[in-house]
């Protein structure tokens, strides 16, 4: 049995994930997560939150933003126009598919590897003709392949007109929401919005269980800085810790073996800059610590033509698995001021923060003054409003009529020409308009699931069970009365509740050979196994199973709840015992 055969066992069986709305014949690209899924996935959330956010509170926020947004923010942020993959119709059968995909199917089963990212329709399809590639469902020929947008699509309130589309990335409410965030933060950079949540992509050909979903979680991080200061505050603490890094010129030589470089000699040798390289070395370390070791890891640099649109430079991490290959887990992407550029422009608000200059020198500028009486004439008693609008807005006013254009929309206000003077002023003035950078790391939450299960199953002889790191189990406890005797199970009853009560999961189980429980109990990842036996109602002491050693010790009933705490919170079985005491029982 291979380790992926494992996981895919447990997964179903034992509650952990399995294909949605199966009774109805099941939908290619969701999954349902079980309770055992469930619990996972949200210490994964809660292991990336410690590593991120909740060490850096003086610069990291977290908010929450709709699922839903308007057309208008996927216009600007370029998704309508760039997110899109390439898909080829079958000419007999009409089944459609990912046109990279498809090639690169079959020609991996030939032996053959080809880079297609960022390839055009037509090199896709010359490459199609030229290996004879053809309908791997009928054999049928295939057609021209044609751009296909991966936005689901929906209306907003009753109205055919007013459209809705599913957020393909949780970044684009943080760039929306960017006035109010810099207002919370004071205005100064740097500083990072993390978002947690679901996102939807139309994939073309969802496969691979949990690698490619049509709905899945993202946990993103929208770093803002100023460019001319892309210092890290926090690098210090990075700065010597490794990264498996595969830089953009190696790739363009196709090479695709990794260097271990320190975040220092990453952003030394201009790889990275300094956030980036930050995050680069933190991502290593959350992996490494979820299961998955550096040997398993690298950052693969992306060309200009395999990055996303907003893109200037980026990498992605991938992992290892055994039965996938490399999967990226997580992308690293310096956005520059792109999207906070382009939603200036299209929704009419200005992003900007204010930098203070060395020296007060004087500047020259495009002064706007609100015309009250046009602005009357055509807003009456709004003119306060407009007023205000006008003034916020100045810079993207002045822009606008100075460069031609004869009306302007500025916060749902139309303001032409005739509603403002322009006057160009010298003025003397110490601080410059800039619209901050961004640097971001965005995780898959699903994709990360899948990989710390396989990195955590254990095939051997005599057993098989998922060595999920403690912090990641779902069910920290068992809880097992030797035999199924009235007293032994009110004493585990009740220290299931105590444990419940305590914030730690715990199962209760009293069903079939302590053998039998035991093996359950690490099938399923759990790190210990508190048994109550003979001794239980004598001396009030229980033995406490170790889910790796399979050492067992004895302690007293009272410190149980002390010692799951402390697994639960990364400390090893034998420091812990020692710690409270601990007798050692049972050598495995
Ligand atoms: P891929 O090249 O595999 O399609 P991507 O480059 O489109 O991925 P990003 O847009 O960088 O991925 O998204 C950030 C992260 O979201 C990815 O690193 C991955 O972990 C996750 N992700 C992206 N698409 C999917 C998907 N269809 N199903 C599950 N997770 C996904
Ligand atoms: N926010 C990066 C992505 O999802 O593409």
């Amino acid at each position: 049995m291979q380790r992926s055969e494992l996981v895919a066992d447990i997964a179903v069986r034992r509650g952990f994930y399995w294909p949605s709305f199966e009774i109805y014949g099941g939908v290619g690209g969701f999954y349902d997560y079980g309770p055992l899924g469930t619990l996972t996935r949200r210490n994964i959330v809660e292991k990336w939150r410690r590593t991120f956010i909740l060490p850096y509170q003086d610069i990291m926020i977290e908010i929450e933003t709709p699922v839903i947004m308007p057309e208008a923010v996927f216009e600007a942020s370029g998704h309508l126009e760039h997110f899109t993959d390439y898909v080829v119709t079958c000419q007999k059968c009409g089944r459609k598919f990912r046109t990279d995909h498809l090639i690169e199917d079959v020609l991996s089963q030939k032996g053959i590897r080809l880079s297609l990212e960022g390839l055009s329709g037509e090199q896709l399809d010359e490459i199609i003709a030229r290996y004879d590639i053809r309908c791997p469902a009928c054999g049928g020929p295939l057609g021209k392949s044609e751009r296909f947008n991966l936005l689901f699509k929906t209306n907003i309130g009753p109205y055919a007109n007013e459209y809705g589309y599913l957020r393909p990335e949780t970044a684009q409410g943080m760039f929306v929401a960017f006035p109010r965030l810099a207002d919370y933060m004071g205005r100064k950079v740097p500083f990072g919005v993390a978002q947690i949540g679901r996102v939807g992509r139309n994939e073309i050909s969802p496969r691979q269980g949990l690698i490619r979903l049509r709905e899945f979680s993202q946990m993103e991080i929208e770093l803002f800085f100023d460019p001319q200061n892309p210092h890290c505050p926090y690098f210090a603490e990075v700065e010597d810790m490794e990264v498996p890094i595969v830089p953009e010129e190696e790739v363009a030589r196709g090479n695709t073996e990794p260097q271990f470089l320190t975040a220092r000699e990453i952003v030394a040798r201009g790889h990275a800059n300094e956030w980036m390289a930050f995050f680069m070395a933190l991502s290593a370390k959350f992996l490494k610590e979820l299961g998955v070791p550096l040997e398993r890891q690298k950052f693969l640099g992306k060309l200009p033509q395999e990055r996303a649109h907003y893109s200037a430079k980026s990498y992605d991490q991938m992992v290892l698995t055994e039965r996938f290959g490399w999967v990226e887990v997580s992308g690293h992407a310096y956005r520059t001021d792109y999207d906070l550029s382009r939603h200036s422009k299209y929704s009419g608000h200005e992003m900007y923060l204010e930098r203070r200059l060395k020296e007060a020198r004087e500047i020259e500028e495009v002064r706007v003054y609100p015309n009250p009486n046009a602005l009357r004439e055509r807003y009456g008693d709004r003119i306060g409003e407009v007023i205000k609008a006008i003034q916020k807005n100045s810079q993207t006013i002045a822009a606008s009529f100075s460069s031609g254009a004869e009306r302007v929309e500025v916060e749902g206000y139309e303001i032409t020409r005739d509603m403002v003077f322009l006057k160009r002023e010298v003025r003397r003035t110490d601080v410059e308009k800039f619209i901050p950078h961004v640097v971001e790391p965005s995780f898959g939450l699903d994709r990360i699931l899948y990989v710390v299960l396989e990195s955590a199953a254990v095939v051997e002889d005599d057993r098989k069970y998922l060595r999920l790191p403690p912090d990641i189990a779902p069910i920290t406890a068992c809880i097992l009365p030797i035999v199924k005797r009235r007293d032994y199970v009110a004493i585990g009853v009740d220290l299931a509740r105590r444990l419940w009560r305590a914030g730690i999961t715990a199962l209760y189980d009293d069903e079939g050979t302590i053998g039998s429980r035991y093996a359950e109990c690490d099938e399923i990842g759990t790190p210990i196994a508190v048994t109550i036996d003979e001794m239980t109602p004598k001396d009030n002491t229980v033995t406490i199973r170790d889910r790796d050693s399979r050492r067992q010790i004895r302690i007293d009933i009272g410190k149980v709840v002390d010692f799951a705490v402390g697994i639960k919170a990364g400390g090893s079985f034998d420091e812990i015992s020692r710690r409270l005491g601990g007798v050692v029982f049972k050598n495995a």
